[in-house]
């Protein structure tokens, strides 16, 4: 049994997807816990409801970056987790923190990376007139959304797309891949290679959503 911790920060609709996916997929694993850095983050309640361990370790509580990043890496051990899955973390999160989950630290970013890491990714790719958007599952590593890329699920952009719009088309995506990426790497099944990471199983790293 693989102990996976799930790190939110507010509604948790992807830790949802995942925690239903591994129960209902009897993954070889279980959720050892979700944390959060906002004690009032919606997604807490659903895993409390379901008997998953709560944490939260608030940010303003800490003086500096280091200083949160070093309790939450302690509250994340006491887990013991095989792989740490950020869901809607919204957290720069230091190099020392990164390096000490390296490996087996996962994020969804909502956009196709390398395009549009950071924040506003549907608004950017609406006013950049991308025709595809989509959302990216990557190993996370110290550079900001730069990660060996998992899975990545495109969508269209359609003409009068508001980032809304856009965002819960993509959304629908991640709750499909998220939960897929996360059950290759308990299984066991994903090989990284540098940047790129095999599906050792074939299984498809790339969904692309009709218009
Ligand atoms: C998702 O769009 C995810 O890609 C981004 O933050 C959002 C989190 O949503 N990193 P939720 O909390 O999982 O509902």
């Amino acid at each position: 049994m693989k102990n996976i911790v799930i790190l939110i920060s507010g509604r948790g609709s992807n830790m949802e997807a995942i925690v239903e996916a591994c129960a209902s997929q009897q993954w070889p694993a279980r959720i050892a816990a979700v944390i959060s850095n906002k004690l009032d983050a919606g997604g807490l309640r659903y895993a409390a409801d379901r008997g998953i361990a709560t944490a939260s370790v608030n940010h303003k509580d800490y003086a500096t970056r280091e200083d949160f990043d070093a309790e939450l890496a302690r509250t994340i051990d006491g887990f013991a987790p095989d792989v740490v899955v950020l869901a809607g973390f919204m957290r720069i999160l230091t190099e020392g923190f990164v390096r000490h989950f390296e490996g087996r630290m996962l994020n969804i970013h909502p956009s196709l990376l390398p395009a549009f890491p950071g924040l506003h990714t549907h608004a950017r790719a609406i006013e950049a007139g991308c025709k595809l958007a989509g959302a990216t599952v990557h190993f996370v590593t110290p550079e900001l959304d730069h990660g060996p890329i998992v899975v990545q699920a495109a969508v269209p952009v359609l003409p009068g797309d508001t980032p809304d719009t856009l965002s819960a088309r993509v959304l629908q995506q991640e709750h499909a891949v998220y939960p897929r990426a996360v059950r290759w790497f308990v299984e066991g099944t994903l090989q990284v290679n540098g940047h790129q990471v095999a599906q050792t199983e074939g299984e498809a790293q790339l969904v692309v959503a009709a218009a």
